[in-house]
């Protein structure tokens, strides 16, 4: 498994992921995605949009305020229920989460952890709050608090009429986003694992009491089948179901997708029953009636709700992890290869012209012409073939075009694999479906 300096490296050298506020010398816990990182990540964000929305008839597609009003998260439970403990370290200063010391290093003495030598100091946990706090509007008072969303799920559940009845919704539907979320996370780190700032991929799935039960089993199931769509491999995932005592304030069950890091298992998606907790708790707070009437019986059911919950973010990083290979080759040389599936690669098609001279360049962006619609595709005229295969390698690309002289004759171009580094001849008007046809494996 790949180091993650190692992947650090490479995502700032190829344009993936950089430190945020870089030339300021960074800001804690805080990535930008550059060019091919931000395309990975809609690529990701697109795959999982089309398979939870786009190709299904019982879900559709929201996209809510991140400033909702202040009234939301105290329904919600987040105001009084989101908080890790937190201790404090009187001689170093140093703050870690409680339940988290035998994770965590003594700033001063990093062999051990925190409270195990004689200078630490730790105050008794208390409980923290992680709802980062905002003001809105120009005054400075109280009254004018808001919070930066901690999950996208509220703006869902505060829309459930809305949607329900714009649509004319029957149960079981869902209602999905995509969007970003904030959470003053006393522990960050692991590159971009946990950060403070990051993006979810939410889907509330409204369904009958008696359903909830099936329904949070089959999730499971899909959502493990998502992440081998996208070419994760199935021996690093795994679903583990919560105990009791972990799971979140509205949860009556969760399981995790959890997937093999380089440090160990850790949560890539959980999947919860949150019953029908929220809407009963919105339609108390407002007084409305947050409730579908069954046309069969006249009968008003309050929906109970199983909710898969992805971090995009980090699917990116697990879709790098999984995808990183250092390769040593038959003749004894090395490659980096980046084995993305190609429904998430940033770049599905490289096209080079063999030379810059006998009309090759403008056949080349020809071909770019016509498939750029249909895939994201890259020219390169750069330095030796060998190395602009490498360099395609080492960013992901499955499939590399090379226009040569056999080309302007008989409208052919050699199609090179990235996995199997084997060479066809393709016909140019073929390349699509010889492309969509080898992604669909
Ligand atoms: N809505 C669940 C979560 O944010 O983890």
């Amino acid at each position: 498994m790949v180091a993650l300096d190692v992947l650090r490296s490479l995502c700032k050298r190829r344009g993936f992921v950089f430190q945020a506020s870089e030339i300021y010398g960074g800001f804690e816990s805080t990535w930008d995605f550059g060019p091919l990182g931000v395309e990975l990540k809609r690529r990701i964000a697109d795959a999982w949009w089309r398979d939870m929305v786009v190709s299904r008839e019982d879900i559709v597609g929201i996209d809510s305020a991140i400033l909702q009003s202040p009234k939301v998260w105290d329904t919600s439970g987040h105001v009084s229920g989101f908080n890790d403990p937190l201790v404090d370290c009187k001689t170093c200063q140093g703050r870690f989460r409680a339940d988290q010391l035998q994770e965590s290093a003594c700033p001063r003495k990093p062999s051990k952890h925190p409270g195990e030598h004689g200078d630490c100091d730790l105050t008794e946990p208390r409980q923290f709050n992680m709802m980062f706090k905002t003001r809105v509007g120009p005054v400075e008072d109280s009254a004018a608090i808001a919070y930066l969303r901690p999950e996208t799920a509220q703006g869902i559940f505060t829309n459930f009429l809305n949607v329900q009845q714009s649509m004319r919704l029957k149960l079981p539907f869902g209602i999905a986003q995509i969007g970003k979320s904030f959470r003053n996370e006393i522990v960050t780190g692991n590159f971009f694992f946990r950060t403070r700032e990051f993006e979810q991929m939410e889907m509330e799935y409204f369904c009958r009491p008696e359903q909830a039960a099936d329904l949070y089993g089959y999730w499971i199931k899909e959502r493990l089948n998502w992440y081998h769509s996208i070419g994760i491999s199935p021996d690093n995932l795994r679903a583990e179901e919560h105990a009791e005592k972990d799971l979140a304030h509205y949860a009556a069950a969760c399981t995790d997708i959890e997937y093999r890091y380089p440090w160990g298992w850790g949560e890539l998606e959980g999947i919860a029953n949150r019953t029908d907790f929220d809407l009963n708790a919105h339609a108390q707070a407002t007084g409305k009636k947050l409730q579908w009437m069954d046309p069969q019986t006249n009968e008003w059911i309050t929906p109970h709700v199983v909710e898969p919950a992805a971090g995009l973010t980090r699917t990116v990083l697990v879709a790098l992890m999984d995808a990183y290979d250092d390769e040593t080759l038959e003749d004894g040389s090395e490659r980096n290869v980046l084995r993305f599936h190609p429904r998430i690669a940033p770049v599905t098609l490289a096209v080079f012209p063999l030379v810059k001279k006998e009309g090759m360049p403008e056949k080349a962006r020809e071909i770019l012409k016509r498939y750029l619609d249909r895939f994201p595709c890259l020219y390169d005229a750069g330095g030796a073939i060998g190395r602009r295969y490498r360099r395609q390698d080492e960013i992901g690309t499955p499939f590399c075009a090379t226009v040569d002289g056999q080309t302007l004759e008989d409208g052919t171009v050699t199609l090179r694999d990235r996995d199997t580094m084997k060479q066809d001849r393709v016909k140019i008007e073929a390349l699509g479906d010889h492309i969509d046809e080898a992604s669909r494996r």
